[in-house]
């Protein structure tokens, strides 16, 4: 399959099965994200992940969502919290694309799993201090999103898009 095939064929469910996603697919998910480009190669995202039928630590980051994520959450295969590294290892400085670098790493990950038959919900809806508090979350490292991840089984819920003249311009602004 193409891979602009796979990446329209993707959106954001708001049901998912019952069926678990494996470790080694989960694995495979995280090799993914792994490869995508950053600034110096210094890899700023990270990932906290739970599977559902670990009870304490799923909950632990349901706990993170704000109310209006929690509903249609309560029984999914997996939930994560992804977190950038906020200064370069190499220098300390604050990584201006840190969070730039974490949405090429999920963007791998969301069409690494649409390749799977995965499907994927990001959440930009956290409470970032429960996160910290909750997911021992060191200092220097921001919690950004929640990502839900499972299998869908229904219609296809993809959604129009601008076309690429109203975003792409050639030489200059419009
Ligand atoms: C960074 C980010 C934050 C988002 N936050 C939420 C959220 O808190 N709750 C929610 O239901 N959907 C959230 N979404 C999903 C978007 O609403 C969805 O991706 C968008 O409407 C496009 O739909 P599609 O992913 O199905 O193509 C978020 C998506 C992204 C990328």
């Amino acid at each position: 399959m193409e891979v602009l095939d796979v990446i329209k064929d993707r959106f954001s469910p708001y049901e998912y099965t019952d069926k678990a996603i494996s470790k080694e697919d989960l694995n495979t998910l995280f090799e993914a994200a792994g490869k995508a480009a950053s600034a110096f190669n210094e890899q700023p995202w990270r990932f906290i992940y739970a599977l559902r039928d670990d009870e304490d630590a799923f909950m632990a980051i349901h706990e993170c969502l704000v109310d209006g994520n929690k509903g249609w959450t309560a029984n999914l295969p997996v939930l994560m919290i992804s977190v950038v590294r906020e200064n370069f290892e190499k220098n300390g400085n604050p990584n201006g694309t840190a969070e730039h670098d974490l949405g090429l790493a999920v963007g791998n990950l969301s069409v690494q799993a649409q390749a799977m038959g995965i499907n994927l919900h990001q959440m930009g809806g956290i409470i970032p201090q429960n996160a910290i508090d909750k997911l021992n979350i060191p200092e220097g490292y921001k919690p950004l999103t929640a990502i839900a991840l499972g299998y869908y089984e229904g219609d296809s819920g993809v959604k129009e898009r601008k076309p690429v003249s109203e975003f792409a311009f050639n030489g200059s602004w419009k």
